[in-house]
């Protein structure tokens, strides 16, 4: 029996909902967790609050009746077959993840995907300002829904609205491409309070709102006005770097049977001296390529040798009927080909290649049999996976290869930080990691378990939600 009330005091708006419906083999419909850093944040965080969470259940053309799991409401907005191509795959994947994140590959810009973000936008925010209380808090997540903000707050005068980015927002010269960024900007300034992973972002988006929309900028406070030129509210922009579950991750990694399965992911690939692994979505942002470039080229110059040292790399199937999508994949299909082909033998690989995604478990037992974490990204919000290995290794052993380019190594300032751009460098980078010393081991690992602990996802929502109760009123 269905016993939540219709109305939450906190709601929680989010392209995706923690879990997509997924058909088995044998034709039943069951649930699991949705990939990505989003769900992994805020997905502890929800199971602390009585709340509702809106967002898509990841399957085109479904309509799925409103649900509670894990004490949590669950409120599905549907998607049509041409809104998960259009706003979906176009919009949100092929123009917004491109652009802010570098144009390491080009955005495209096409009005028709435009008119659907904005339909489907609208549906998100009619969706939860249905199921939200009178002065409730509503918390929009993410560059899919960036209008969300200003809909609800046009449609709900009384609630709170805060509005979280995951990924980083570019600097203005890149974001001025953007055919339609004055109505994202005022469509983020609908929210009271905007967040960032960096100071950086922010200050690029206050930097694009002082460019365009013409409202004065001080501490990170706008002052918004309607499209009648009549003075609104107040909108601040702030950075709150997210983090992870670090203590859930740490009560993973002391169970037995997690840590007799490291042993067994070690055997099973040799037992090499060091095992170095790889996480990521096959995604363009994430510098795979560049990481296995690297390691190829340690083993030509004979400063790495198969047997001694094996690569694992997993990477979660995503966004695959993009172009730029089936070409990573392509890309690191062929190159971990090659370098097997080259150095590998008939009971030893160069690179173990998993592109599946995993349990929890399993994805701890990994951390735990790795000797060096390889996060090597070109551009990325925040990276999780870094924070994830790092609150795992609770032998205060391993060493993080981190790039610069990600908004984890802000905090992480102990790993070795490198620029995967600089394949010479890189390779120096994983060296150093392979030859640190267990003391120098531990006297990073020590430093950086304690900035995770601390700074943990708990710690991040409530310092937003604070921040957002804490704010002046003026509207
Ligand atoms: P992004 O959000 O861009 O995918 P993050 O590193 O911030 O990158 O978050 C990725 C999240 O997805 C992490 O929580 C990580 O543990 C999880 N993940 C990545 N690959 C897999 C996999 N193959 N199976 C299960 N979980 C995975
Ligand atoms: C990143 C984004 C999330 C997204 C996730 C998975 O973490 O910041 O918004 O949900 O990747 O991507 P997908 O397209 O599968 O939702």
């Amino acid at each position: 029996m269905n016993k939540k009330p219709a109305k939450f005091d906190l709601v929680v708006v989010a392209n995706r909902l923690p879990v997509d419906r997924e058909v088995g083999p044998d034709g039943e419909a069951g649930w699991r967790q949705s990939p990505g850093g989003l769900v992994t944040g805020l997905a502890p965080v929800m199971k602390t609050h009585d709340g509702a969470w809106v967002g898509w259940a990841g399957t085109p053309d479904e309509e799925i009746e409103p649900f509670d799991l894990d004490g949590m409401r669950l409120v599905p907005v549907p998607l049509s077959n041409d809104e998960f191509t259009q706003y979906y795959e176009g919009f949100s994947n092929a123009t917004l993840w491109p652009l802010y994140h570098d144009v390491i590959a080009p955005p495209e810009f096409h009005r028709t995907w435009w008119d659907a973000y904005l339909r489907v936008n609208e549906r998100f925010a009619q969706a939860a300002v249905t199921v939200a209380a009178e002065n409730a808090v509503i918390w929009i997540h993410d560059y899919q829904l960036q209008l969300v903000p200003g809909m609800i707050r046009k449609l709900r005068p009384d609630v709170r609205i805060g509005f979280f980015n995951h990924i980083p927002f570019p600097p203005y010269e890149i974001f001025a491409q953007l055919p339609w960024r004055k109505q994202i900007l005022h469509g983020l300034l609908g929210a009271d309070l905007i967040g960032f992973q960096r100071p950086y972002d922010s200050a690029n988006f206050l930097r694009a709102v002082r460019r365009n929309v013409g409202t004065v900028a001080r501490n990170g406070l706008v002052r918004v006005t309607d499209e009648n030129g009549e003075e609104s509210h107040t909108a601040k922009a702030q950075s709150f770097p997210i983090s992870i579950d670090a203590a859930e991750l740490e009560r993973l990694a002391l169970k037995p049977e997690i840590q007799e399965r490291a042993r067994q992911i070690r055997e099973e690939v040799g037992n090499p001296e060091v095992l170095m692994l790889g996480v990521d979505r096959m995604d363009y942002t994430k510098g795979i390529r560049h990481r296995i470039k690297a390691f190829a080229e340690l083993l030509e110059d004979g400063a790495l040798s198969v047997g001694e040292v094996t690569l694992v790399q997993i990477a979660t199937p995503s966004r695959e009927r993009l172009e730029h999508y089936k070409q990573i994949r392509h890309d690191v299909e062929l190159a971990v080909g090659r370098i097997n082909g080259e150095y590998g033998g008939l009971s030893t690989q160069a690179v173990n290649y998993l592109h599946h995604s995993f349990p929890r478990d399993e994805m701890v037992a990994f951390y735990l049999a790795a000797d060096v974490m390889l996060v090597t990204a070109l551009r990325d919000g925040m990276n999780l996976v870094a924070k994830e290995y790092v609150a795992t290794r609770v032998n205060h052993d391993g060493a993080l290869v981190l790039s610069e380019f990600t908004g984890a190594a802000d905090e992480l300032r102990q790993a070795v930080l490198v620029n995967p751009h600089d394949i010479t460098g890189l390779k120096a980078g994983i060296m150093k990691a392979v030859e640190m010393t267990p003391r120098e081991s531990a006297r990073r690992m020590r430093a950086l378990r304690r900035r995770v602990a601390e700074d943990d996802v708990q710690h991040w929502s409530r310092m937003f939600l604070e921040t957002l109760a804490g704010l002046r009123r003026d509207n």
